[in-house]
């Protein structure tokens, strides 16, 4: 882990402590019985350094004069690590030497916390560091080393989820290449991959790089499509590296930069000029609760110290750091621990005395190191940042706050925890999180780079400034797409349902895109030579930013490039002619008409002629014949009649016409495996994959023709094989339908006899363009637009074809209802009219019979049969009793009649 070599680490390790032994025996025992001596090692021309001086100075002249009694002082000894390890080192070896120093708070880079950790470790000195967050020092191997604060694997589900929260789907890391920068990445590229997050691109920069570097750098970055940034860079880096992307462009519309908690934790220290930078910059911060102790009395007091250790610096009138916060409470977490361990434990132990070395021999054991790691672990309170709980040696906090650089200053965005993620405010309603966290998080509105308030989509496609460059390449088929030069400005020209398609499909995209067509077969001579698969291989080698034109979506395509969904019909199918076939089905004349129309015909008929019939013996006339209808009423229902058979009769003539023909026309094939193994011969486009496919089925090569025009396809399979034609063409659907569009007759579509996935754009792996396209091309695709294209491209008027009928075409009663119900209406009619007028002529007569009192023989035939059908009718009119009885012989005379009527119609 530690990039440091061990080794020259040590060599000057001994050089330092040969220094710092002179010295040594000078100051031995040089403190007083109750000093608890600490070292305190920082950075001090850091400003976290500054900062923390003046916390711990604050916190031992507090701590103690709340607790005058205590018999224990601590004596800090500070030492200056000049940001360098070995500075670092020698100081905590000169202050184990000097001062037996029983705690060491610091230091302050995680790259030195990493030696001195380990030292601490061989001496059992505990090693209380509030800033070294790198998660690469772990307890395992450095035993007394205490973190009082959080390491910074912490915070990467936070940032992982703020960039699932808004959408984000590429980021590119910006880290220091140091313990500390390093440290985080293996933790934060898991979390990132966790939440489908892809990182393209980590740039490390390194202490030693020049502004030069830096800037060519982050041209770099610029150039790229990822326009998310993630930066984990001590303060002085970042503050750089801000300012020189400011001047770069790169702090404006469109870009996203989250700091992490380094950063964020002291953003209060950092200068104007760098947070003016830092302008729309999001960032993961610890929260520090509102607490008592922290009040403006505090501040000043803290100020007033602070400007006695930089007498030059302006006071610092924001709220102080968490840093220095953690600082304060480390002190007094190691005061106490102190009071309860006693100087009187002040003893060491020489360090293995009998070896002879000229080092580390002056270096002793602590005697009490072990129980004061305890007491400090152990050691729970409520500190001014909030709960001191170093229970796991690292510091125990759940909430992350999110905040945003702006207007100098920095406003609060949300709160994130563990267990509820991203929230607006804590203590949220645990239903109210979960509600929105399915789309949304409820977070503050965010002022992003550039003052812009709308959420940065994260990526910018094709970088900056450029145009997308869009490959296009004529098909044989103008109506998908044909590409032409422009004489003048040599500018690429093209027309076609897919670029209707695509242009569409951008205009449909939430931003702006300007795009200029490249053709990817310039030179002219010929759109075949080279093969669509080479045309979408062009996008892999990213000669083309999208590849559009009509593109089959394949297996072998799809390994170097993506395809967008696509926007026509699917299939693979077969183009055969058509052959005559005879049918010589002895029921064929049956077929126009449905099983259930012939019934129902047959049943009308027999119900027509019962109504005839009846109707002409309610009028009186018991012979009955065709031409000599008497009754009024049979005359209207038998001219109904017959208009609906008239109807019927013309349809059937037609049906049946049209049956025959269409039976002769069936296609000469149906099988392409048949067609295989009979050694016939196919066709395909030249250059397309069909040729691929063709093989796999087990076609020979010499049974393969290719063809480059649907002119040429025309020919090959009017010309027959004899003449150098094929049997079948196999081609995708939609040219299908543009052939037959073109040339439907004596033609017709077979299959589609494979499944393919229809016509799509290419786009190169992992382009963000693709869910925006696919999403634009189903709009299309799923509304009226793909239809008026569709029109615009296939004129699908020009052939008109044949209606397909099979058994099933046959003609069924749901269309005739009509006028069926036209004929039973006025047959029922009629006759409840004939009824009426006999009843009422029945009713007259019975009243002149019982005026009369006799002669009712004369009359009869009427009220005979109105009493007869009335028995069945009308079961309570008054009359049938009275009658019934002389009436018995009359059906029997009326069936006959009907149905010698019925021999003479039927013949
Ligand atoms: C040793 O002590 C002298 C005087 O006390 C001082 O000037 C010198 O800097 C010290 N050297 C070291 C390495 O601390
Ligand atoms: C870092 O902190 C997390 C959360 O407290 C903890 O699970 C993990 O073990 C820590 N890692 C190291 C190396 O200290
Ligand atoms: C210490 O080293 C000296 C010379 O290097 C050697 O003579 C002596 O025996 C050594 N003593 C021990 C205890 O190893
Ligand atoms: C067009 O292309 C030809 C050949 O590549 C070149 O000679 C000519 O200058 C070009 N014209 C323009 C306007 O770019
Ligand atoms: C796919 O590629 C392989 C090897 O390049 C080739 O053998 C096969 O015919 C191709 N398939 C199609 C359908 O193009
Ligand atoms: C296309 O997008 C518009 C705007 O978002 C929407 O109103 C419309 O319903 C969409 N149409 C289809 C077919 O998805």
């Amino acid at each position: 882990m530690k990039k440091i070599p061990q080794t020259i680490l040590f060599l000057l390790l001994l050089v330092f402590t040969f220094v710092a032994a002179e010295n040594s025996t000078a100051h031995r025992g040089g403190g007083g019985a109750d000093e608890f001596h600490v070292g305190v090692i920082l950075d001090l021309g850091s400003l976290v350094g500054k900062v923390s001086l003046a916390s711990i100075s604050l916190a031992v002249e507090d701590f103690y004069s709340v607790h005058p009694n205590y018999s224990t002082k601590l004596a800090i000894h500070v030492r200056d690590s000049m940001g360098s390890e070995v500075q670092a080192v020698s100081a905590a070896i000169e202050l184990r030497e000097n001062y037996k120093v029983q705690a060491i708070i610091g230091p302050q880079k995680s790259s030195e916390a990493a030696f001195i950790s380990k030292l601490g470790s061989v001496t059992q000195v505990p090693i209380v560091s509030f800033t070294a967050t790198s998660p690469s020092l772990t307890y395992d191997s450095s035993p007394y080393f205490v973190r009082a604060t959080l390491n910074d694997s912490v915070q990467v589900n936070s940032i992982a989820s703020l960039i699932k929260a808004y959408g984000w789907r590429e980021v590119v890391l910006v880290y220091d290449d140091t313990d500390y920068g390093r440290g985080i990445l293996p933790h934060l590229i898991d979390a990132l991959q966790h939440s489908d997050t892809y990182v393209p691109y980590h740039s490390g920069i390194s202490l030693s790089a020049t502004s030069e570097d830096i800037m060519q750098e982050l041209y770099k970055l610029m150039a790229m499509q990822t326009r998310v940034f993630i930066v984990h860079m001590s303060s002085t880096r970042a503050s750089l590296i801000f300012t020189m992307a400011k001047d770069a462009g790169m702090m404006s519309k469109g870009f996203v930069w989250i700091i992490t908690n380094g950063l964020a934790n002291i953003i209060d220290l950092l200068s104007p000029s760098a947070i003016e930078a830092m302008n729309g910059v999001i960032g993961v911060r610890f929260h520090v609760p509102k607490s008592q102790k922290l009040d403006t009395s505090f501040l000043i007091r803290w100020n007033k110290i602070y400007q006695r250790y930089n007498p030059n610096k302006l006071p610092l009138n924001k709220s102080i750091s968490i840093v220095g916060l953690w600082a304060y409470d480390t002190v007094w977490a190691l005061a106490q621990a102190a009071e309860k361990v006693g100087v009187s434990g002040n003893r060491n132990k020489r360090l293995q005395p009998h070896k002879n070395s000229t080092c580390l021999d002056s270096l002793a054991i602590s005697i009490n190191g072990t129980e004061l790691l305890t007491e400090i672990v152990q050691n729970k309170f409520r500190g001014i940042s909030g709960n001191f709980d170093l229970t796991e040696r690292q510091l125990q906090v759940s909430v992350l706050q999110i905040i945003n650089v702006v207007g100098g200053t920095w406003r609060h965005v949300g709160f994130w925890t563990s267990k509820n993620g991203l929230s607006r405010y804590l203590n949220q309603n645990e239903l109210e999180t979960t509600g929105s966290s399915a789309s949304m998080p409820d977070l503050n509105p965010v002022t992003w780079p550039g003052e812009s308030t709308e959420i940065p989509r994260g990526w910018e496609f094709p970088a900056s400034g450029k145009k997308l460059r869009v490959g296009v390449t004529s098909s044989a088929y103008p109506e998908f797409i044909s590409t032409s030069k422009d004489p003048v400005t040599n500018a690429t020209r093209v027309s076609g349902l897919s670029i209707d398609i695509f242009e569409n499909a951008l205009k449909r995209l939430p931003f702006a895109l300007s795009y200029e067509y490249q053709a990817f077969d310039t030179d002219g001579n010929s759109t075949s030579s080279r093969s669509y698969n080479d045309f979408v291989y062009q996008v892999y080698l990213q000669r083309y930013d999208i590849a559009v034109g009509d593109i089959t979506i394949i297996y072998n395509r799809s390994l170097y490039a993506d395809f967008t969904i696509p926007y026509t019909e699917s299939g693979v199918g077969m183009i055969v002619p058509v052959k005559e076939k005879v049918d010589t089905n002895m029921w064929i004349f049956l077929k126009p008409l449905s099983q259930g129309m012939w019934f129902r015909s047959f049943i009308f008929i027999i119900y027509t002629r019962i109504a005839i019939c009846l109707l002409e013996y309610l009028s009186g006339n018991r012979y009955l014949h065709e031409d000599m209808l008497e009754s009024f009423l049979s005359r209207i229902v038998h001219r109904v009649w017959k208009i609906v058979l008239l109807a019927l009769a013309s349809i059937y003539t037609a049906s049946f016409a049209s049956i025959l023909t269409v039976q002769r026309l069936s296609p000469a094939l149906t099988d392409i495996h048949e067609l295989q193994k009979q050694g016939g011969y196919v066709g395909f486009h030249q250059g397309s994959y069909m040729e691929g496919l063709l093989v796999d089925i087990g076609f020979d090569r010499s049974k393969m023709r290719s063809y480059d025009t649907p002119d040429n396809f025309h020919a090959a399979l009017s010309n027959g094989v004899e003449n150098g034609g094929v049997d079948a063409l196999v081609l995708d659907v939609p040219y299908i339908k543009l052939f037959l569009a073109k040339y439907c007759k004596g033609y017709t579509m077979v299959g589609p006899i494979y499944k393919s996935a229809g016509f799509a754009f290419a786009l190169p792996k992992r382009s963000p363009l693709l869910a925006e396209l696919s999403k634009a091309i189903i709009n299309i695709t799923g509304g009226d637009t793909i239809i008026q294209i569709e029109k615009k491209w296939i004129d699908q008027n020009s052939c008109q074809h044949d209606e397909e009928m099979d058994g099933s075409g046959a003609i069924t009663f749901g269309s005739f209802r009509g006028l069926f119900l036209l004929t039973g209406f006025v047959t029922a009619c009629s006759i409840l009219a004939a009824f009426l007028m006999c009843h009422c002529k029945k009713q007259e007569e019975s009243r002149h019979i019982q005026d009369a009192d006799k002669g009712n023989e004369e009359n009869g035939d009427c009220n005979d049969d109105i009493d007869n059908q009335a028995t069945i009718l009308v079961p309570d009119s008054p009359n049938t009793n009275s009658i019934s009885d002389g009436v018995s012989a009359e059906p029997f005379t009326q069936t006959n009649s009907c149905q010698a009527l019925s021999a003479h119609f039927v013949h």
